[in-house]
């Protein structure tokens, strides 16, 4: 792949091999595919709509994070720990890696610009709200503090990520490689919030964050 230039395009030269996970192949397929786009400045980001949804296309997985509503200065540490292999997740990281950081700047203001998941509701599928582990989660976010960093709406702020409406299955992995110490991010804080709970109450978190707000 060509060290300068656009981020996404390269095609045919883009032939490392790695293993795409099921899901992802059709998606990889489309980048490899994709022909080299006019103007260095402007990212294609069609490819990351095609996984991550938006308006009018649903998430390829229920794992995979929406991007809508997050703050560009979140956005850009992640695309910047997933190039330095701080997070891990095959595709994310290959698309990174070979990214300037100009390319990344780019990207994670693309996504600043994105609108929040209420917006795209109609494409995004929810679990049927249970009250019980919704109240729950609401407790255990109110006395762990969640709204002092992620604000107490859950709309998030610079360096601290959205939760409000989230995609549930992503939100409870991404709490269990916290805790499993997977997922190490800007600071420890995550990890020590979550370190005296269980696999309960990471769901139960997790079935709020995504219905809240909405
Ligand atoms: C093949 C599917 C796929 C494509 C294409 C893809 N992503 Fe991702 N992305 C993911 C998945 C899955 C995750 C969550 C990884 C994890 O579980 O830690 C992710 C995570 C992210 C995150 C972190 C989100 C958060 O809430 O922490 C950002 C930012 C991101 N991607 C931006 C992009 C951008 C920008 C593009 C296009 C250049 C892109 N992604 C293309 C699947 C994809
Ligand atoms: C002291 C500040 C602080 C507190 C308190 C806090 N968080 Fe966080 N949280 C952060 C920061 C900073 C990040 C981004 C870390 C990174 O770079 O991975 C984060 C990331 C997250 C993410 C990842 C979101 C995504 O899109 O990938 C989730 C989910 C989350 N927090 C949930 C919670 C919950 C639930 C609570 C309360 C039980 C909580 N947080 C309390 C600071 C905090």
């Amino acid at each position: 792949m060509k060290a300068s230039g656009h981020c996404l395009g390269g095609g045919r030269h883009a032939a490392r091999p790695f293993a795409v996970p099921a899901p992802f192949r059709a998606a990889f397929l489309a980048l490899l595919l994709a022909a080299a786009p006019a103007h260095a400045e402007a990212p294609d980001t069609g490819l990351c709509l095609s996984c991550h949804g938006g308006p009018g296309q649903a998430p390829a997985t229920a794992d995979t994070p929406l991007l809508g509503g997050q703050p560009e200065l979140y956005a850009l540490y992640q695309l910047v720990f997933f190039r330095q292999g701080q997070r891990k997740h095959d595709v994310m990281t290959e698309l990174v890696a070979e990214m300037s950081d100009d390319e990344l700047r780019a990207l994670a203001a693309w996504v600043g610009t994105l609108p929040p998941p209420a917006a795209i509701e109609a494409e995004v599928e929810r679990t049927a709200l249970s009250q019980e582990r919704f109240d729950r989660g609401a407790e255990l976010a109110r006395s762990h503090r969640c709204g002092n960093c992620h604000e107490p709406d859950l709309t998030g702020r610079e360096h601290m990520p959205r939760l409000a409406g989230q995609q549930e299955a992503y939100l409870l992995k991404t709490l269990q490689d916290y805790k499993a110490g997977r997922r190490v991010g800007i600071q420890a804080a995550m990890a020590e919030v979550l370190s005296d709970m269980d696999e309960a109450d990471l769901e139960a978190l997790a079935h709020f964050m995504a219905h809240a707000g909405r």
